[in-house]
């Protein structure tokens, strides 16, 4: 076996799997503020962007050659409210960020979650009546949420929220807008996972959410079969792409999805595996670079076709220097 391995050309011969800049998918936070940056000191090397940054940001990625980047919104305390109306604002933060995206770059792909959590004071995905996250009345919101962020512009709608029903809401209120065009990218696999903290921080709704967990609609981490039965139901509703998410910890569930449906299948790589990563670098613990390219390229080889990570733009521009295959 060792004969393979001796030299780097022969390791790049027989490499089966390899990380290109077309698998990534980069989120990036637009905030209201006056600051053109503000660091989330959880997430090292990611900051809070002004539109004006993130047109900036947004044009570095495309020139990277980034195909898609997923815009998340951090809403001003003030606009937060029990049932998150301010989501439904045609003129919201969210909706300002992507139109003015998409007139400056037409051609790279603008994604958009769906879900209330950015605009609500609770910090619920969805509304809650007597302390539950109720499922029907949500999804009328969703659907108005997702036609509203279609009109502004964006090019791929992602339900983050795990409600029943929801992409089959979503892609009968998209064809009613006259907008069947529109792709929807279900966060089939959505876990209750512990590696969301940081995320949580830079929107502002780990505040709001408090002690409260999303255990009543993101799915258990006990569970595998489960997210088979997620994401035959996401794909019968209408969904384009199905995605897993957290990604290293759920490596089986991945391979498991891909080689029962063969449809695109996506991982997000969360802000936690992100800032664990970075954080034992900060501390000289492990080489922080290659230990992102490895995780990335351990989500390709249990089946990801595409990967959100916070570090996408890092990576492109380190693959930009070197081919492909010297990548691995
Ligand atoms: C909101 C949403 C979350 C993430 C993406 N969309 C957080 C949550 O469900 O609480 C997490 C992303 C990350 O941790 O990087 N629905």
């Amino acid at each position: 076996m060792r004969r393979n391995r001796k030299d780097a050309w022969n390791r790049r011969l027989i490499a089966e799997n390899y990380l290109s800049v077309n698998d990534l998918i980069w989120p990036v936070f637009v905030h209201d503020k006056d600051v053109a940056r503000e660091p989330v000191p959880s997430l090292p090397g990611v900051d809070r962007l002004s539109i004006d940054a993130l047109l900036s940001d947004a044009g570095e990625a495309k020139n990277a050659g980034i195909p898609l980047i997923a815009i998340f919104p951090v809403i001003n305390a003030d606009l937060k409210s029990p049932r998150g109306e301010e989501a439904l604002n045609p003129e919201n933060l969210i909706c300002r960020a992507v139109a003015a995206v998409k007139a400056a770059y037409p051609d790279l792909g603008v994604m958009t979650d769906v879900a209330l959590d950015p605009f609500t004071d609770h910090g619920h995905d969805g509304l809650v009546k007597n302390g539950y996250v109720v499922n029907d009345e949500t999804l009328e919101v969703l659907s108005k949420q997702a036609v509203i962020q279609a009109e502004a512009g964006s090019d791929v709608l992602a339900p983050s929220d795990m409600m029943d029903g929801r992409v089959g809401a979503i892609r009968n209120a998209l064809d009613s807008a006259g907008l069947s065009d529109l792709r929807i990218l279900a966060y089939a696999a959505k876990y209750a996972s512990a590696l969301y903290g940081p995320f949580r921080d830079a929107v502002g709704s780990a505040s709001s959410l408090g002690t409260a967990d999303k255990k009543t609609y993101q799915m258990d981490p006990a569970n595998s079969d489960e997210a088979l039965r997620e994401v035959a139901l996401d794909i019968s509703e209408g969904a384009d792409m199905v995605m897993v998410k957290p990604g290293i910890f759920y490596l089986d569930i991945l391979w498991r999805i891909k080689e029962a449906f063969s449809v695109p299948t996506f991982a997000y790589q969360v802000s936690g595996e992100y800032a664990m990563v970075k954080a034992a670098g900060e501390k000289g613990w492990l080489d922080p670079e290659a230990a992102m390219s490895e995780a990335l390229l351990s989500l390709k080889r249990a089946g990801a076709d595409a990967i959100l990570s916070y570090s996408a733009l890092d990576i492109a521009r380190k693959l930009s220097e070197c081919s492909p295959k010297d990548s691995t």
